[in-house]
């Protein structure tokens, strides 16, 4: 049986005041949630907030993405231990804002993964497909080079320490979700391909959706046997928002 995880990411938003509120809120509403892994990714900023607020409560906190390299001449980077040394256990690599805007690659996003990996944190590997994809039916092919680029690289036992989100660009960010039978058909499509590899690690990896999420989308999405949570990013900025979410998935 996986674990529902459901991990709040607050991309480019907060402020140290507007953090406290919002944690001490999200602490509050998830502490009696046993059956959910909550989760938020915050800025580098403010990760030391997040352990002093978070830390001995359930949430555990997580930053949004980490330089492949250790520490070194990279001005700007910030590297694997940095993360661990402000107590992250996870961290999200290839988001699509990312590979759109910060010229991500399969090979960058790689490299992230499994410096990630070494040091000792959970990746959370993002995969989508743009609307043009989906409509020209490539979302298979998309998805599957994506997963690819771990599955070939590193073999399919890494994934045992990974999550994995499928997150189509034409959902996140708008207001149009995929709907539950949308995002199923991909989850599974992955779970089969990994499964070719090793059907042990297809089991038990736990996949996330991402993409417009909602208290009121939530309980259909998790409620399909491959959607093991989700990947929320404009509500888990709200708290009563991502603790309805949480509950969903509890
Ligand atoms: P959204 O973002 O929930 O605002 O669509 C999801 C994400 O980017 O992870």
């Amino acid at each position: 049986m996986r674990r529902k995880l459901v991990i709040g990411n607050w991309k480019m938003n907060g402020s140290i005041a507007k953090n406290q509120l919002l944690l001490e809120a999200v602490i509050a509403g998830v502490q009696d949630l046993h059956h959910v892994d909550c989760v938020v990714c915050v800025p580098y900023p403010y990760l030391g907030q997040a352990q002093a607020l978070a830390q001995g409560t359930k949430v555990i906190w997580g930053a949004q993405n980490l330089c492949a390299s250790e520490d070194g001449v990279l001005t700007g980077g910030v590297s694997p231990h940095m993360l661990v040394d402000y107590g992250c256990q996870y961290v999200i690599v290839g988001h699509s804002e990312r590979r759109m805007l910060s010229h991500e690659t399969d090979d960058t996003a790689a490299a992230r993964f499994i410096a990630a990996i070494k040091a000792g944190l959970t990746p959370i590997f993002c995969m989508g497909e743009t609307k043009e994809e989906r409509e020209s039916d490539w979302t298979d092919y998309v998805v599957g080079r994506q997963l690819d680029s771990i599955l070939r690289r590193f073999g399919p036992e890494v994934l045992a320490k990974a999550v994995l989100a499928y997150e189509p660009l034409w959902a996140v960010g708008t207001d149009n979700p995929a709907t539950p039978e949308q995002a199923q058909q991909v989850h599974k499509f992955i779970r089969h391909r990994i499964a070719k590899c090793d059907a042990h690690v297809a089991k038990s990896v736990r996949i996330l959706y991402g993409g417009s999420i909602q208290p009121s989308n939530a309980p259909a999405l998790f409620a399909m046997h491959d959607i093991d949570g989700g990947l929320v990013g404009r509500c888990s900025l709200d708290a009563q928002a991502f603790v309805a979410i949480c509950a969903a998935a509890n």
